[in-house]
Parts: structure tokens; C-alpha cells; sequence
């Protein structure tokens, strides 16, 4: 019989070699290739023979079971990213910019938990306990009572944990982690994955809730490696744009309830405050009507938002022309811009091209490429559409106009926001009668000639 072959592998990347060596070629690691275990073969004849365990509890489909009993914070903007409250014995991962206020989120909403009968513990690993009691000073929470700690050592954390029994444990941040049963450096990927392990698996067995927070790479990323995405139920990013005081959590992932859910805070001194109108302030300071500035109707989650896209065409001094976006996807302006030019006949070379979407907020919805498109045009032609119009519809690459789900919301949305017009795609379901005058259209062309008067 063959000998089992030996490989390697890099215990940051995950690449695999047939030989040993000091650096990763892959990821560029130094000293992380390991020989891998061989598989065992598993046993010889048809039983399982030694190989035998213990039996796993089967049930039915039909079982029942309690719904988790959740926790809400008394945040809704919190509450409603969690899925409607914390769920007991889940692990819950918070991604996001250094600097982008997650430890301020998340002391606010320990001492929101902790007043709500949740025996919370906050575990700092980057600020001592003094800095994090100013902090709650500053936020006037010093008389939460919440336990706070300031360690990076796992074993010691998970032991005080132990004799504890918590309700709800923040571990703030996973990269400060440090379990001594892995031997690399705390924030190494393999330390981020070792610590997030034990996390998680202490908040099934003692059936708390963890909370761990997670620094996000350049490249946007939780940094580590995904599997913690895996392990955790919840993934919830916190977003914002230097400069402005709005700030997103958004729900990426969710075992418990909705994802694409979004709750919207505003950073001022005191802390983080509720935002529980966020279309009234995506949509900038709306007065006279202005080229390149167009509102566009989107569904976030289970909430409608009004944004204002805006969009600046000028002649380009430069032989490339620049195309720059912010708050939406630089491919996807890349193809709206082809399909103008391709099926409208509306060329854009030459032009520099910068689309923003108002107020720091980051716009993936498909719906909004009728938006975008309408900005674009507006900024080229400089003509303003009607200040009291919403825009919304998918872009296909034959110019045709797709209807988008959830029609009706978007309307209602805008009616009750003193709207009262919408472009929209033929063929969505409006519903009933808004109030609003609804011209729907089924191609790019069309839209084209009716808007701008070219065809
Ligand atoms: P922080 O929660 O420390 O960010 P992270 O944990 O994500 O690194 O927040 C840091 C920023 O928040 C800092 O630039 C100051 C600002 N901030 C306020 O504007 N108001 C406040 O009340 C607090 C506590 C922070
Ligand atoms: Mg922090």
C-alpha cells in the first residue's frame, strides 16, 4: 500500500504545499506552514466498530419549541438590527472602522441591557477601566450596572466568566484576544479564530449572550479570517463616512431574524442618539429644485428610506476622464453609464463623472439605478427635475426598465414625506391609491424622452 503523502499547510490562509517552508507564498506569512494531520481512514469492516460514539438526539420538523425569549434594550434602532431584542446563548459579531464609535455603541447599549435586568459584563482589551468609566461619564451611564474589565487574557476572562453567569458578555475588541492555547500573536488570524471559538461556545453552553467587537481591514473586511462570520449568529456592521455624524449598524448576517436591516444613530457629544426618521435626513436640505440632485425611494431591510443622489458632470481636462463615486458601487455607475450611452445614444466621454449619495449613507439596492441615471442626466443636461419627485427602478442591459419589490412602501414613504410625484418601472405593484401621481415606464429611452424632452 502507498504511504499516505505529507502536505503542509499555511495556518493563516489555508494554502496547502507539498513541502515545508519558512514563508507562505500564498499570503506571505512567516512560519505559519504546518504539517496536516492525515485523515484517518476511517473503520475497516461495515459497523463503526471502535470508532462508535454517543447517539444524537433526533426530533421532528413538527417539534415544538419556545420562540427564544428576547430581550429588547429599549434602542429600537438596536433592537430592530438584533432581529426585535437579544437572543439568550447567541454570539453576535460588530464590525467596523476603528474610531467609528463601537465602543461607544456598545457601552450604551450594556448599560441599556444591564438596566433592563441583564447581568452585563463589558471586557476591554484596548482601554483600561479607567478610560472606559470616563467614557461612561461622558455618557452619563456611570450608574449602569454594568461589571466592567479590562483583560486580554481568554483563559482568565473565561474563568470569571465561568463563576459568574452572566447574561450578556461584550468583548471588546476579538484582536486584543489572547488564548494561550495558540501560538501566535493576539490579532493574528488564527489567535481571532481560536478566541472567537471559545467565545461562542461559552455563550451556548451557559446559554449568555456575547457580544464581540471586530476591527474591519482596508479592504472592509472583519479582520481575520471569515470563519468567524461562520461561527457567530449575527453579524452586524457599523458604518458612516468620516465627516458626518450619522452612523448605520447594519445587520450582514442574522440567525434570529431579518438581515439588510438597518438602524440609523447620529454621534453627538453625549453619546449616540436615535435616529427613528432616517429619510428626513438622507435627503439633505431639499428647497428649490437643483441639476443632479435626485431622491430616490429605497427599502432598507424592512424600512423604506428616502436618499438624495447627486450626481456632478463636468468637461474632463484630463485625456481619462474620472469617474467617482461615494456611498454607491463604481462598476455599477461604470455599466449605467454604458447603457445610456449604448441604448440613449447619450455619450458621456469626455465628461468627468462624481455620483454621492447624500448624507454618508451606502446605497446597494439595484432599485436605485433609475435614480442614478436620472441624476446622471440631470447633472449632463442641466435641468433639475421636479423637487417633489421620487425616483426608483432596476437598470437592465438592454435598457428596459425592471419593476423592483415593494413598490407600494416606497410610495407610502414618499406621500407621507410631502412628495407628490414618482418615476417608476411599468409592471411594480403600487397598491392602492397614494396620493401621488405615478408615471410608470418601461424602457431607459422612454423615460429619456418623457424627463429631458431628447430621445
Ligand atoms: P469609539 O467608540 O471609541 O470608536 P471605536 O470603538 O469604534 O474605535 O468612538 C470614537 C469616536 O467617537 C471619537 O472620535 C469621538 C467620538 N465620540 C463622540 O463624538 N461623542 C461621544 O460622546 C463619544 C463617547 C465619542
Ligand atoms: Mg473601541
Amino acid at each position: 500500500m502507498a504511504r499516505p503523502i505529507t502536505t503542509f499547510s499555511c495556518s493563516e490562509c489555508g494554502a496547502s504545499f507539498p513541502k515545508w517552508s519558512g514563508r507562505c507564498e500564498a499570503c506571505g506569512a512567516w512560519n505559519s506552514i504546518t504539517e496536516d494531520v492525515p485523515l484517518s481512514t476511517g473503520p475497516k469492516g461495515k459497523g463503526l466498530g471502535s470508532m462508535r460514539g454517543q447517539k444524537v438526539a433526533l426530533t421532528d420538523l413538527s417539534a415544538r419549541e419556545t420562540p427564544p425569549p428576547r430581550t429588547s434594550s429599549g434602542l429600537d434602532e438596536l433592537d430592530r438590527v438584533l432581529g426585535g431584542g437579544l437572543v439568550p446563548a447567541s454570539a453576535v459579531l460588530v464590525g467596523g472602522d476603528p474610531g467609528i464609535g463601537k465602543s461607544t455603541l456598545l457601552l450604551q447599549a450594556a448599560s441599556a441591557f444591564a438596566n433592563k435586568g441583564l447581568k452585563t459584563f463589558y471586557i476591554s482589551g484596548e482601554e483600561a477601566s479607567a478610560q472606559v468609566r470616563m467614557r461612561a461619564a461622558r455618557l452619563g451611564l456611570e450608574n449602569a450596572p454594568v461589571k466592567l474589565g479590562a483583560d486580554t487574557a481568554l483563559r482568565d476572562i473565561l474563568t470569571t466568566l465561568d463563576d459568574e453567569r452572566p447574561d450578556l458578555v461584550i468583548i471588546d475588541s476579538i484582536q486584543t484576544m489572547w488564548s494561550d492555547t495558540v501560538d501566535s500573536a493576539p490579532g493574528s488570524v488564527s489567535q481571532v479564530r481560536a478566541a472567537a471559538h471559545e467565545l461562542t461556545t461559552f455563550a451556548k453552553r451557559r446559554g449568555a449572550a456575547v457580544i464581540l467587537v471586530g476591527h474591519v481591514t482596508k479592504e472592509g473586511q472583519i479582520a481575520g479570517p471569515r470563519v468567524v462570520e461562520h461561527m457567530v449568529d449575527t453579524v452586524l456592521y457599523f458604518e458612516g463616512e468620516r465627516g458626518h455624524q450619522f452612523r448605520i449598524l447594519r445587520a450582514v448576517k442574522n440567525r434570529f431574524g431579518p438581515a439588510d436591516e438597518i438602524g440609523v444613530f447620529e454621534m453627538t457629544g453625549g453619546g449616540l442618539s436615535e435616529v427613528s426618521n432616517p429619510s428626513a435626513l438622507f435627503m439633505g436640505e431639499r428647497g428649490q429644485p437643483s441639476p443632479g440632485s435626485v431622491v430616490f425611494a429605497g427599502i432598507e431591510g424592512t424600512r423604506p428610506v428616502l436618499v438624495e443622489i447627486q450626481a456632478l458632470v463636468a468637461p474632463s481636462p484630463h485625456s481619462q476622464a474620472r469617474r467617482s463615486t461615494v456611498g454607491w458601487d463604481g462598476g455599477r455607475l461604470a455599466t449605467i453609464l454604458a447603457v445610456l450611452e449604448a441604448r440613449c445614444g447619450i455619450p458621456f466621454a469626455g465628461l468627468d463623472v462624481y455620483l454621492n449619495v447624500a448624507g454618508g449613507m451606502k446605497v446597494s439596492e439595484p432599485a436605485a439605478d433609475l435614480a442614478v441615471a436620472a441624476a446622471l442626466l440631470s447633472a449632463r443636461e442641466d435641468s433639475a427635475l421636479p423637487a417633489d419627485c421620487v425616483v426608483f427602478g432596476e437598470i437592465s442591459l438592454s435598457g428596459a426598465l425592471r419593476p423592483v419589490g415593494q413598490t407600494e412602501n416606497r410610495l407610502k414613504e414618499a406621500a407621507k414625506l410631502g412628495f407628490s410625484s414618482a418615476i417608476a418601472p411599468a409592471g411594480g405593484k403600487p397598491g392602492g391609491d397614494q396620493g401621488l401621481r405615478l408615471m410608470q415606464m418601461s424602457d431607459l429611452t422612454s423615460f429619456v424622452g418623457e424627463v429631458f424632452g431628447a430621445g
